[in-house]
């Protein structure tokens, strides 16, 4: 059998990796970007591992030991670019799903101070989709779930006189009691998809808070903040928000948190005017500055109001991945590309389908004025029985909620996307908007139901879904002209639904591939697309009480479901623009429709 020579100094370290595994994770801080930090972003070793060898002795009947080691070598491995999806980085993984191991090395850089007591922290943007995490040979913990931050406390384990080895198992194989589970109309790409990066804190730092405006009364801010370490009671901590002239000393109580409720006259943001305020927290000198918005989202019978105006969801889906070249955004510049696309197709509001994209999307559509519908991936077919599914969902709803609470530009959580009426299902969802609400009663709560071609009559179409009495908008997600029925049907269709409640269609569409002209009837040729829209919006102006659309998706991007030769090739090609970023007929039927509505 070919050998890599391996170092006693190897076999050593990984077996100190097997010694002690447990799971020590905590709920990120607050606003990463704000603070001390170190990126440990760039290209990383990898070892592939499809037997998960790096877990299991060759005869797979017992843990790894350790001592067989000739066949990895990280030194002489080769490197995948971090953060990135590992499918699109080598030929050979592009359809990958499994365990992929990353090192790599680092030294503490100067502008870590490591005074004597301050803490260090390891932050993960996210990973997908399962992630275990090893430093200097010592376990520092395991996460799940592919969409959403995690971080663990380093402080005892980081070197500050020497290089330092950080060793990362991904694996990203999808389990029957995972979120996502085993089928997705998304590519499941695997790896260190988002930033890592390092994180200097004082021993007692500003953890978590939530500065916003009053739901009841917009001249008022108001909201908490929390400490952590070692002395969180009796803590002073100066906010300010200098444009409002704010500026007020808090003392925390013994539990390291302090509430405050502060007379403002902000002015409120909106998406055509997305003012952001500089809000600074400082505790012992370290201050954390942040750039709010402040706003206020309800819904009053079926209008959904924005700072207490009637607003229309002119909206379009948007999958987290790369308006050209179809990888998993992970950084501003990609992000800008896909917001600044659905900008210009006349949105006001994306839905992130169909879980929680990176931090830095929401922090743009903050800055340049989108609404956003934000969601975890309870996608089809989960295992709504299992109460370590329910609580690995809790998880990731606080994971979403806890990042992203004090961005002005998310309007909605959503709980879920198309699953099955069913008495566990329900139960399931039901709870876990209650956990929204606890997270976060300021926003509104959806999940995008599924009309299951149910008609009450010739053309005359509902949506019967009980989980809807716990939501505050009435969403639904429905393919006529492409799934079902003709677009011509669309014309004399009418749909009975709940009168109380604001309506949004979360998706309607059609595929296309660009350039394809083979007749106004034809699947996949443009001209149908452009021409079931047109159909679809005849429809949908007829709705009573609709307060937002958005079509099926701003992009082409890749699917393990489309396989169809010559038109799919892998990619659901519903998009109103193409995988390159072509637009297609549809995009400008589109863009009409959104100029007309959106107040
Ligand atoms: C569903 C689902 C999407 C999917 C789309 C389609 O509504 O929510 O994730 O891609 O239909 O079939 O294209």
């Amino acid at each position: 059998m070919k050998t890599n020579s391996i170092t006693i100094r190897q076999v050593v370290l990984v077996f100190f990796m097997l010694m002690v595994q447990h799971v020590s994770w905590a709920q990120p801080m607050m606003n990463i970007s704000s603070r001390n930090v170190q990126s440990l972003d760039g290209m990383w070793k990898f070892i592939i591992d499809p037997y998960n060898h790096g877990d299991w002795s060759y005869w797979h009947d017992q843990k790894f030991d350790g001592t067989i080691l000739q066949d990895y070598d990280f030194d002489t491995s080769p490197e995948l670019r971090v953060p990135g999806d590992w499918n699109t980085q080598r030929p050979e993984l592009y359809f990958y799903e499994g365990t992929l191991w990353y090192r790599t090395k680092f030294n503490l850089q100067s502008s870590m101070q490591r005074k004597e007591d301050s803490k260090l922290f390891l932050h993960f943007g996210a990973a997908n989709y399962k992630t275990k995490v090893w430093l200097n040979g010592k376990s520092v913990g395991e996460h799940e779930g592919g969409y959403t931050p995690f971080e663990f406390d380093v402080t005892d384990k980081v070197f500050s006189d020497k290089d330092n080895s950080l060793v990362v198992r991904v694996n990203n194989v999808r389990l029957a009691d995972g979120i996502p589970t085993y089928s997705t109309d998304w590519w499941n790409y695997g790896g260190l998809t988002r930033s890592v990066c390092l994180v200097e804190t004082s021993p007692t730092y500003i953890y978590d808070y939530s500065v916003q405006l009053s739901k009841t009364d917009s001249k008022i801010i108001n909201g908490w903040i929390r400490l952590k370490g070692n002395n969180v009671s009796g803590q002073k901590v100066r906010l300010s928000i200098p444009e409002l002239k704010i500026n007020k000393i808090l003392e925390s109580g013994t539990d390291g948190s302090v509430g405050f409720l502060l007379k403002a006259k902000p002015i409120l943001w909106t998406p055509e005017n997305p003012k952001l305020y500089t809000v600074n927290l400082t505790l012992n000198g370290e201050t954390i500055s942040d750039k709010i918005g402040f706003r206020t989202i309800s819904v009053q019978g079926d209008k959904i109001l924005l700072n207490g105006k009637p607003v229309f969801l002119a909206g379009v889906n948007i999958h987290e991945e790369t308006l050209n070249d179809s990888r998993r955004a992970t950084c501003a510049e990609d992000d800008s590309l896909l917001l600044c696309a659905a900008k210009e197709v006349g949105c006001n509001f994306v839905r992130l389908a169909h879980y929680p994209h990176n931090e830095d999307m929401v922090r743009l559509a903050d800055r340049i004025g989108l609404m956003v519908w934000s969601e975890i991936p309870l996608y089809w077919g989960i295992d709504w029985k299992s109460k370590r599914t329910y609580s690995l969902a809790v998880n990731q709803l606080t994971e979403m909620i806890s990042r992203d609470r004090n961005r002005a530009s998310v309007i909605i959580w959503s709980i879920a996307n198309e699953t099955s009426v069913n008495r566990e299902r329900t139960e399931f969802l039901t709870n876990l908007a209650g956990e929204a609400r606890k997270l976060d009663n300021t926003r509104l709560v959806s999940a995008a139901l599924q009309n299951v071609n149910k008609q009450l009559a010739h053309n005359v179409y509902t949506v019967e879904d009980p989980l809807h009495e716990a939501l505050d908008i009435f969403s639904f997600n429905e393919y006529i002209g492409w799934y079902d029925n003709t677009k011509y049907a669309c014309d004399s269709i009418t749909w009975v639904l709940p009168e109380n409640k604001p309506i949004v269609i979360s998706e309607f569409g059609a595929g296309a591939r660009i350039g394809r002209h083979s007749g106004k009837d034809a699947y996949f040729s443009e001209d149908n697309m452009a021409d079931v829209y047109r159909h679809q919006f005849v429809m949908l102006r007829k709705i009573k009480g609709l307060a937002g659309t958005m079509p099926w998706i701003l992009k082409d991007f890749r699917s393990p479901h489309r396989m169809l030769s010559g038109i799919q090739d892998d990619f659901n090609r519903k998009g109103v623009l193409s995988d390159k970023g072509e637009k297609k007929q549809a995009w400008q039927v589109l863009k009409d429709w959104n100029e007309e509505h959106r107040k």
